[in-house]
């Protein structure tokens, strides 16, 4: 017999639910007699003994949903050692919780700041098996997390939208798409949705490098340019900044966010209407993709294999095509970064794509 807590925490994704199905059904084909505690909300239901009982019949027909059974919520690891607003200590609770319900180990579905906890559980003597989710890809240890190839595929419809309007009016589109301090999601649905300019948080742009490239596609006859700006794309100058001078003209900005400084530059040195789409959390939304549905139970059913050898303290992870497992240790608190002279950026630039650097 297995007693199991499970948890989701942090920004949702799609394939969280396909997850955790192929987790227990995993250990149900094995013939292991199992209980499974739900905790709700993140790590809140752990804090604060939160849990729901959860039965086969729970994981049944969820392979396809989207968003997560079990529910979500951020719990900043910078805070996990400040007590709540009733002075209660957040890490003595979670371990109550897990203690008092005599649980064997907690299989925990998040990404990086959910490994920075999960990796504090494990150090507090906790037995903890995590899965790797985030439509990001910045999970250090893993080539790919679940919810990736499901966002892409969102994020590059959203730019294949886009394609047909700015054909017809001759326009400088920019698509915005989510991926916090990373580019994998914009470099590859920049790269599937035929963007002609992309910018990634790793390599700052320099803006009159991009008129360049609008200016030569004009050149060459193309009535339009569509550019992919990352969430978190940063100017060659801002990247020069400290963080505290940073930290400053953010508190002054005048834009939403960075795709709108980009337009108004572009306007500004170019006079060409530009117009910004911003698809956001669609890109998190719907059913995950069929790659993610199979990955995502891929993963699951290992993490399972795991539990019945009673193997601790391990994310399952994804290498050169493998399923591996990679100590929680290694995992937390280091993000996986797009090389700035890695063959797909070479590739990229091959194909024309201009990186505005
Ligand atoms: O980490 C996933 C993610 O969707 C990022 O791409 C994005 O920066 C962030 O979460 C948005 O967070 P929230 O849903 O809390 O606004």
């Amino acid at each position: 017999m297995k007693r199991i807590g499970m948890l989701t925490s942090g920004g949702d994704c799609q394939a969280l639910n396909a997850a955790m199905r192929g987790v227990v059904k995993s250990l149900i084909f094995s013939g292991e007699q199992i209980e499974i505690y739900g905790f709700l909300n993140g790590y809140q239901g752990l804090i604060y003994g939160n849990y729901r009982m959860l039965d086969v019949s729970d994981f049944s027909g969820i392979l396809t949903r989207g968003g997560t059974i079990l529910g979500s919520s951020r719990t900043p690891f910078k805070l996990i050692h400040e007590p709540d607003a009733n002075g209660l200590d957040k890490v003595e609770a979670m371990k109550h919780s897990y203690y008092k319900l005599n649980l064997d180990c907690l299989v925990i579905l998040g990404g990086n700041g959910t490994h920075k906890t999960a990796n504090l559980l494990r150090e507090e003597g906790l037995n903890v098996v995590t899965l790797p989710k985030t439509i990001d890809n910045d999970l250090w240890g893993t080539d790919m997390t679940f919810g990736f190839q499901s966002a892409v595929d969102i994020a590059t419809n959203a730019i294949d939208c886009i394609h047909t309007t700015a054909d017809s009016h001759g326009r400088v589109f920019i698509v915005e798409v989510m991926g916090h301090k990373v580019g994998y999601l914009t470099l590859n649905a920049g790269m599937a949705g035929g963007a002609d300019i992309i910018l990634i948080p790793e390599i700052p742009y320099d803006i009159k490098k991009i008129v360049q490239a609008i200016d030569e596609r004009k050149k060459r006859g193309s009535k339009f340019t569509i550019i992919a700006v990352a969430e978190g794309a940063i100017s060659k100058e801002d990247a020069k900044l400290s963080k505290k001078e940073y930290k400053k003209k953010m508190e002054n900005y005048p834009y939403p966010s960075v795709s709108y400084e980009v337009a108004a530059e572009i306007l500004k040195k170019t006079g060409q209407e530009v117009r910004v789409t911003v698809p956001g959390h669609t890109q998190r939304g719907g059913s995950p993709c069929p790659y993610d549905r199979v990955f995502a139970s891929r993963l699951g059913a290992e993490a399972g294999k795991l539990i019945l050898k009673g193997e601790y303290g391990f994310m399952v992870g994804y290498r050169n095509r493998e399923v591996v497992k990679v100590p929680l240790e290694d995992v937390a608190g280091k993000l996986k970064k797009i090389q700035p002279d890695s063959s797909i950026i070479k590739e990229a630039k091959m194909l024309g794509i201009s990186f505005g650097d």
